[in-house]
C-alpha cells in the first residue's frame, strides 16, 4: 500500500518533468562531461553574417568533417537570424520579417532552409550534420521576439500540449515580454521575458523542448550577457537544460565589458561565455583581448565548473580566411585584413588562454595557410590540454634600433593620454563602489563618481530626474521602477545615460554609457544604492569608471602554460608598431610554475612558428619580433 502511494505520488510529481526528457532514458547523465575541453567548431556568422542558407550551411559542414574535424572541430553553428526571410528590406534590425509558428517560436526561413518545410525546423539539417560525424549548433537571441509580442500569440505548455493556462485564463506573448527590456543593441528583434511568472517560464521551456526535437547539441544565446546581462534568463535556461536528457552546450555571447565579478554569476551554468565584443579581423580587435584574456586567467575562470561539466571565456571565432562584414547582408566576399603575424598572434593568444576555437571563414575558399594556422598541432594540443595558463610578467623589452621611433615619438607627443569610459560590472564588485549625490546651490542635484578624473581635476556628474510617467501598460505590469531615476549629461537636455550601447560592440569600441532621448526604457534607469553602487536596471549591474590605458594595445606581453607531457609552453607578443626584443631569463620561468621547480640547467627549446631549434638554452630565451608578431617556445627541461 505504501510501496504503492509512494510510486504514483512520485509518478504523478515527474511525468511533466519526463515530458522534457528524450526517449533514451538515461543515456546523458553522469556519463560525458559537456565541455572539458574548450569547444572547438566552425560558426556561419564571419563569412555570412546573418545571411546563411542550407546548401552553403551543409557545404561548409561537409568541409568541416573532411579536413577539421580530425583536428577537435565538432560543432556546426547557425548563427543569428536563421528565421529571418532574405528579401527586400529585411536587415539585422529590421522588424517584421521573421518567420515564427502558432506558439510564437523562431523557425527557419523557409526559403533559405528548404529541409525546414512542413513543420520540420531544423530536424532534416541537424541530421544530415549527425551523419557527418558532426555536432549541430544554432543561435538564439534573448527572450521573445518583437514579432510574437505583436502578434501576442499563446505559448506552448509542453506538459500539455496545448495553450498555457493558468488562474483560469490563457496567457500570451504580451503577458510575458518586457517590452522596456528590449535587447539594447537590437530594438526591433527581442525582449526579455518575466520569468517570475509560470508562463514566461513555459515560454522558454518550449523553445529549449523544441531544439531538443530537432536534435541540436549547442545554443549559442545571444544579448544576455556583458552589457546586457540577463541572469534571471540565464539561469532559467540553464536550469531546463540539465532537465532535458540530450545534453546541449550552452554558450553565452556577446561579453561587451564583462569582468570576472560579473561572470562568476554565470560561469558555473554555462559551458562558454563572451568575455568581449565580437571580434572581427583588425588589429586593434586582436590587441583589445590581451588584457581581458590575462584578467580571467588570472581570475581561475579558465576551465571552471560548469553546466554538467566545465565552462570557458571565450574571446570570440576566428576572422580567417574568406569573409563578410558585420552588419551586411552579404555572404563571404573578401579575404581577412590581418597580416600573417597578427593571425598568428591571435590563434597563439587564443590557444595559451584556451578559449574556444570557432572558425569563422568559409571552408569552401579555405586556403593553405589559413587551414595550417587552425589546424597546428602545437597550438591545438596547447588549446586543449596545457594547464596554468596566464600571462608571464617577468620579461623585459626593447625596440630594436631604426624603427619606427619617430612615429612611436608621434603617439605620445600628441598626447593621447589615459582616458575614463563608463564600465559596468557586478554589483558585489568593490570597484562598482564611489558614487555619491550631491547637491547644487539652486536645489539640483546630481550623481557624481568618487575621482576627480585627472587632467580636467573635476568629478565626473550627472544629473538626477524623476523618470517619465509610466504608461498604464507597465503599471498593470508592475515595472514601476521605484526609486529609480533617470541622468542626464547636463541639467537642460533630454538626453539620458544608457548602459548598453544601441549597436553591437566590437571589442576595440569602448563606448558605454551613450547618451539618448529620454525614454521609459530599462536601460535608462538607475538606482543609487547606499553602499555607493549605482544600479542599471536594465542588466542589474552596476556603473563604474575604468581607466583605459592609452598604451593598452601597446607593449610586450607573455604567456607561459605547461603541457600534459611536461613541456613548458612560453609565448611571446609584440603588440608594438616597431621590431621589439623580447627576452626572460630561464630561471624566472620557475616563478610562474607550480610548485616553481624547474631544472634549468638542461631546458631544450623549439620555437614552433619558425621551427627553429635555440638546443639547451641556459641563460635566458630572447627574440626579436616583427611589429604585431609572436613566438611560442616549447621547452622541455627534463
Ligand atoms: C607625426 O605627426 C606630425 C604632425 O601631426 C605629422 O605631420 C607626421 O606625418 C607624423 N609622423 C609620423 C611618422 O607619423
Ligand atoms: C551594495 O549594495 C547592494 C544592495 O544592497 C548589494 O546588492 C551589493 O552587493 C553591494 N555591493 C558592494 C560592493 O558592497
Amino acid at each position: 500500500m505504501g510501496a504503492c502511494f509512494i510510486i504514483s505520488f512520485w509518478f504523478a510529481l515527474l511525468s511533466s518533468f519526463l515530458l522534457l526528457r528524450v526517449i533514451s532514458g538515461t543515456r546523458f547523465r553522469g556519463q560525458t562531461e559537456l565541455a572539458s575541453s574548450p569547444p572547438r567548431g566552425w560558426n556561419s556568422y564571419d563569412s555570412f553574417c546573418w545571411t546563411v542558407a542550407e546548401e552553403e550551411f551543409l557545404q561548409n559542414a561537409e568541409l568541416v568533417s573532411q579536413r577539421l574535424r580530425v583536428h577537435g572541430y565538432e560543432y556546426v553553428v547557425v548563427d543569428y537570424l536563421w528565421y529571418r526571410r532574405k528579401v527586400k528590406g529585411a536587415y539585422v534590425d529590421s522588424l517584421g520579417f521573421d518567420v515564427i509558428d502558432e506558439w510564437g517560436r523562431m523557425i527557419p526561413d523557409p526559403d533559405r532552409w528548404p529541409s525546414s518545410r512542413g513543420g520540420k525546423g531544423f530536424t532534416e539539417v541537424a541530421k544530415r550534420v549527425h551523419d557527418m560525424g558532426l555536432k549541430f549548433g544554432i543561435h538564439v537571441m534573448r527572450g521573445i521576439s518583437m514579432q510574437a509580442f505583436n502578434a501576442n500569440t499563446p505559448i506552448l505548455d509542453i506538459t500539455t500540449g496545448s495553450a498555457y493556462k493558468d488562474s483560469g485564463r490563457e496567457w500570451r506573448a504580451k503577458d510575458v515580454g518586457i517590452k522596456e527590456r528590449a535587447c539594447a543593441w537590437m530594438q526591433h528583434g527581442f525582449m526579455s521575458v518575466n520569468t517570475k511568472s509560470g508562463a514566461g517560464r513555459a515560454f522558454l521551456r518550449s523553445l529549449y523542448q523544441q531544439y531538443v526535437e530537432w536534435g541540436v547539441d549547442f545554443v549559442k544565446n545571444d544579448c544576455v550577457f556583458g552589457d546586457d546581462l540577463d541572469l534571471a534568463e540565464i539561469s532559467y535556461v540553464s536550469e531546463v537544460l540539465t532537465q532535458l536528457d540530450r545534453p546541449i552546450l550552452y554558450s553565452l555571447s556577446p561579453g561587451s565589458s564583462a569582468t570576472p565579478a560579473m561572470a562568476r554569476d554565470v560561469n558555473g551554468l554555462v559551458n562558454m561565455y563572451r568575455i568581449t565584443g565580437d571580434d572581427w579581423d583588425s588589429w586593434k580587435d586582436v590587441a583589445a583581448h590581451f588584457d581581458v584574456a590575462r584578467d580571467f586567467a588570472a581570475a581561475n575562470m579558465i576551465g571552471a565548473k560548469g553546466l554538467r561539466g566545465k565552462s570557458w571565456p571565450d574571446l570570440d571565432m576566428l576572422p580567417l580566411g574568406w569573409l563578410t562584414d558585420p552588419g551586411s547582408n552579404e555572404g563571404p566576399h573578401r579575404k581577412c585584413k590581418l597580416s600573417l603575424d597578427e593571425q598568428k598572434t591571435q590563434i597563439t593568444l587564443w590557444s595559451m588562454a584556451k578559449s574556444p576555437l570557432m572558425f569563422g571563414g568559409d571552408m569552401r575558399h579555405l586556403d593553405d595557410i589559413t587551414f595550417n594556422l587552425i589546424s597546428n598541432p602545437t597550438l591545438l594540443e596547447i588549446n586543449s590540454f596545457s594547464t596554468n595558463n596566464g600571462e608571464f610578467p617577468y620579461i623585459t623589452s626593447r625596440l630594436s634600433q631604426h624603427t619606427c621611433t619617430s612615429q612611436l615619438r608621434n603617439q605620445t607627443s600628441k598626447g593621447i593620454s589615459d582616458f575614463h569610459v563608463l564600465a559596468l560590472t557586478s554589483c558585489k564588485d568593490a570597484n562598482a563602489r564611489g558614487w555619491s549625490t550631491r547637491t547644487l546651490d539652486d536645489d539640483i542635484e546630481q550623481v557624481c563618481w568618487k575621482e576627480k578624473l585627472s587632467e580636467l581635476q573635476v568629478p565626473f556628474c550627472l544629473h538626477k530626474k524623476q523618470p517619465l510617467l509610466a504608461s498604464d501598460e507597465e503599471l498593470t505590469h508592475n515595472h514601476r521602477y521605484d526609486g529609480e531615476v533617470h541622468l542626464f549629461a547636463t541639467e537642460r537636455t533630454d538626453f539620458c545615460l544608457g548602459a548598453s550601447p544601441h549597436k553591437k560592440l566590437t571589442s576595440k569600441e569602448f563606448k558605454r554609457g551613450s547618451f539618448l532621448p529620454c525614454r521609459r526604457d530599462a536601460n535608462q534607469m538607475w538606482e543609487l544604492n547606499s553602499n555607493g553602487t549605482l544600479k542599471n536596471s536594465y542588466s542589474g549591474l552596476c556603473a563604474s569608471m575604468n581607466t583605459v590605458k592609452a598604451n593598452s594595445a601597446n607593449g610586450a606581453r607573455a604567456w607561459i602554460a605547461t603541457g600534459r607531457r611536461g613541456e613548458i609552453y612560453v609565448a611571446f607578443f609584440n603588440l608594438n608598431p616597431g621590431k621589439t626584443v623580447i627576452s626572460t631569463k630561464i630561471t624566472d620561468l620557475a616563478k610562474a610554475l607550480p610548485g616553481g621547480n624547474l631544472n634549468t640547467a638542461s631546458c631544450k627549446c623549439r620555437e614552433e612558428w619558425s621551427g627553429k631549434d635555440f638546443g639547451v638554452v641556459k641563460e635566458s630565451l630572447s627574440i626579436e619580433l616583427a611589429s604585431h608578431g609572436t613566438a611560442l617556445f616549447v621547452l622541455n627541461c627534463n
